[in-house]
């Protein structure tokens, strides 16, 4: 297959592209903005063809789909405390982005999958959120990812587009920005500095490791039914007060880094993906968050090179803002 991988540049996207390189044989065209989050970095061992655009762009994105079977858009600003912080971008790509893309899938006539969220059904106490469960998103982000998955689905009800759409949990393993709490961590406790835990640390994500995810998208990509919404759940759940626990045993880090700090405004509590679905179309979860965390933990601690320049760089604007006058 020849791909269009939009955010390709990204955390997921890169895991994703190397793997249906290497794994699949299949051509890949990576566009990309190249925000703060995308660097060529990330897939300097791949072999793909790269465009430099915004998928808010009608010209590049027709020229980028030229020739391509299907189009899978990672592309998204990703990060709920930004979107906090400044929601501008997120509208922007994940509302007029979306839309430029699909538009660009129905003209080329090729399947189109949006990579989503778990976010969009908001916070669960118990129990595991279904593909019919409401949309109740809480942040910037998780509204305009839900406005995104939205549009998707009008796309296969208005003009029979081919549209699949993946609903992930929380994301972990290597080149991920370490804006997010698992990379964060790792990198602060190597460097034994504060570990800035939200309000009381018993909120719960569902870790899911990100070659999982991947498998995940390309066997949606491959296998999935038209018009039809997947959650692909991690096999795990765990409190943020455990996971950064974890990484102070993996790392060696003294257990008095860790720092309550405010709690970002309209913190959801719990997420939990029932991901029945997709294990009837033949996927299943291969990583468990213990051997994942280690291995991630692994591969930050042996690629100083990879997170160095951006924890010199503009990041450290970010985190000021972000923690600065919190962190003793
Ligand atoms: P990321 O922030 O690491 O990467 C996002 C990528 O998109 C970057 O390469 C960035 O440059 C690019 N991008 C941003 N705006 C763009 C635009 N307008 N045009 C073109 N490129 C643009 O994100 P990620 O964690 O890899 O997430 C990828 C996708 O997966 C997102 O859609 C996100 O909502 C979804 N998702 C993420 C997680 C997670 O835990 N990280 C879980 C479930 C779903
Ligand atoms: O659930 C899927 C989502 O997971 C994706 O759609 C998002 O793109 C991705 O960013 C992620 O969102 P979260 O908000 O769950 O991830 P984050 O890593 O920002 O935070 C995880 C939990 O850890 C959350 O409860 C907030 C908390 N946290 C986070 C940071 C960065 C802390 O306690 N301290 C921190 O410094």
């Amino acid at each position: 297959m020849r791909l269009l991988v939009c955010g390709g540049a990204g955390f997921i996207g890169s895991n994703f592209v190397r793997m249906r390189v290497r794994d699949h044989g299949d051509e890949v065209v990576v566009l990309d903005k190249l925000t703060y989050a995308g660097r060529r970095e990330n897939l300097a061992d791949v072999e793909h063809v790269f465009v430099h655009a915004g998928i808010e762009d009608p010209g590049k994105v027709a020229e980028a789909v030229a020739g391509c079977d299907a189009i899978v858009n990672f592309a998204a600003e990703t990060h709920v405390d930004r979107s906090i912080a400044e929601p501008d971008a997120f509208v922007t790509t994940h509302a007029q982005g979306t839309y430029v893309l699909l538009e660009a899938a129905r003209h080329a006539e090729v399947r189109y999958l949006q990579v989503s969220t778990d976010e969009v059904y908001g916070s669960i106490e118990e129990g595991s959120f279904t593909e019919a469960s409401p949309l109740q998103p809480s942040s910037p982000y998780s509204a305009t990812k839900t406005g995104a998955d939205l549009l998707v689905a009008s796309y296969f009800h208005t003009y029979a587009l081919e549209t699949l759409i993946c609903r992930g949990s929380n994301n972990y393993g290597p080149y991920q920005y370490p804006e997010k709490l698992i990379p964060l961590m790792i990198l602060n406790a190597l460097h034994a500095d504060p570990l800035p835990v939200y309000g009381d640390g018993q909120q719960v994500r569902n870790w899911l490791h990100v070659e999982d995810f991947g498998r995940g998208i390309g066997h949606v990509l491959e296998h999935g039914e038209p018009g039809e919404v997947y959650n692909v759940g991690g096999p795990d759940e765990c409190p943020n007060l455990e996971v950064v626990q974890r990484v102070i045993a993996l790392t060696g880090a003294s257990d008095e880094l860790i720092q309550y700090v405010t709690d970002r405004p309209g913190h959801d509590r719990r997420y939990s993906l029932g991901s029945e679905k997709v294990r009837a179309l033949g996927w299943e979860a291969q990583t468990h968050f213990t051997e994942g965390l280690e291995r991630t933990v692994d591969w930050y601690r042996d690629n100083p090179a990879w997170w160095e320049p951006i924890r010199s760089g503009d990041y450290r604007a970010y985190y000021e803002r972000q923690y600065g006058s919190q962190l003793r």
